[in-house]
């Protein structure tokens, strides 16, 4: 490994059916007032709201309640939690849902005591809180994300149609803890499932196309692909399956909780080109991620050729005997598409609404970032967009 890190993950996860349990071990640790956050109904519908409220309630909390987060969380949703978790005088934010939910509980967490605008300050400027942080504990509703275990925040800016993630240097954004039961996956509808999936899949990927030296991170990023490809496939064909769901929200974890990107450069430009589509569309996250993949990485290809090769072999079993290091790669590839296929992802922008009069802005809205095998002009951004849509 050549790149240089310090590595600290202070997140505690209780994990398993049941582990619901450990919420009353850990809120005795805060004050009396929290601060509960969820989506748009799915925990009234599948009663995990009614068992979080009852385990608040023994323990003696007074709760307030931010409630309707809707996926790709707005800036406005974000004013109007800051203003009741400081109402409250907020002790702890406990998100129960996705990545969405999670991911707004630690906007909120910093901007209660910051007196300045959040989105200026955290997603325009990049600064990082100078202000106390709300402790955040999570309750996850579906794998995907990573957020869980991680110090990112992506908020959505309706009025200027921008997407924007900070991933926080403060380990205080990160949750102090995430519980994590597989069985309140079991309710996903199957293209939730499917998008987180493909958003556990690409994190990886994110990080494992970057750099040519030899690094542990890329052994262990091979080790949780084939992994997740192994419990998809089962899941795809049998959601109700503990064991494939459990696998599928233990590798989402470990796919973002900074462990794999240790030495390593990262890509993450399909992140930014999703993002882009995700500000002008409000799709589903990983679906955009599906979307523009295949492009993407067809087009960087020939600059990282070596990686792809070995992605095709370690990852695909792309036997390499008789073929060029090309034709390695692009079998790698195609087993890559053969496999989202079978998923039921999304495959096309124009799938999600896109349409070739939008390009121009959704090139405006794509961050550049310099760490993956080529860095993109607007016209490669372009490109791949157009691919997409083809
Ligand atoms: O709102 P409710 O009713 O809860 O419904 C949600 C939502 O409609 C539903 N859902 C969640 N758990 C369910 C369920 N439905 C039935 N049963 C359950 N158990 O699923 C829908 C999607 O939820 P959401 O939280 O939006 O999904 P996800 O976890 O994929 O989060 C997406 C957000 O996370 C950001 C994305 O950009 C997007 O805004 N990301 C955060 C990252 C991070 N913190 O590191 C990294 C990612 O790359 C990503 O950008
Ligand atoms: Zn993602």
């Amino acid at each position: 490994m050549f790149g240089n890190f310090t590595y600290c993950n202070p997140t505690k996860l209780y994990f398993g059916s049941a582990s619901l349990d450990n919420l009353s071990r850990e809120l005795p640790k805060y004050g009396p007032n929290v601060t509960l956050i969820y989506g748009q109904g799915s925990i009234q519908k599948n009663g995990i709201y009614d068992t979080v409220l009852d385990l608040l309630r023994r323990s003696g909390k007074t709760v307030a309640e931010i409630a309707g987060v809707m996926p790709n969380p707005t800036l406005d949703k974000l004013r109007e939690g800051v203003a009741i978790a400081r109402d409250h005088n907020t002790d702890l934010l406990l998100a129960v849902g996705g990545g969405s939910v999670c991911d707004y509980a630690k906007a909120v967490a910093v901007s209660v005591h910051c007196p300045d605008d959040p989105w200026e300050t955290y997603f325009v400027r990049f600064e990082e809180p100078t202000c106390p942080i709300v402790p955040v504990g999570c309750v996850l509703t579906i794998a995907g994300t990573g957020s869980e275990m991680n110090a990112g925040a992506v908020i959505t800016n309706t009025e200027t149609h921008q997407k924007i993630g900070h991933v926080f240097a403060s380990e205080d954004v990160m949750p102090r803890f995430s519980i994590l039961d597989p069985t309140y996956t079991l309710t996903l509808p199957h293209d939730q499932m499917a998008a987180g999936i493909y958003d556990i899949f690409n994190h990886i990927c994110e990080q494992y196309f970057s750099g040519e030296d030899d690094s542990t991170s890329d052994y262990l990023s091979e080790g949780l692909m084939r992994s997740l490809l192994h419990a998809s496939r089962i899941a795809n064909r049998d959601p109700q399956n503990y064991e494939a769901r459990s696998n599928i929200m233990w590798t989402a974890t470990w796919a973002l909780n900074t462990l794999i990107s240790r030495g390593k450069s990262t890509d993450w430009m399909v992140h930014m080109l999703g993002q882009a589509v995700g500000g002008y569309t409000n799709a589903t996250h990983g679906m955009t991620l599906s979307a523009v993949s295949l492009p993407y990485y067809r087009h960087i290809l020939p600059y990282g050729l070596a990686k792809f090769k070995r992605f095709a072999v370690n990852v695909w079993d792309v036997a390499p005997e008789g073929k060029s290091d090309r034709e390695v790669a692009e079998a790698g590839l195609a087993a890559m598409e053969a496999w989202m296929q079978e998923l039921g992802l999304v495959m096309k922008l124009s799938d999600l609404g896109v349409t070739e009069g939008m390009l121009e802005c959704l090139a405006d809205g794509t961050v550049v970032l310099p760490g993956g095998y080529k860095p993109l002009c607007r016209e490669d951004i372009l490109h791949i967009f157009r691919e997409s849509l083809a």
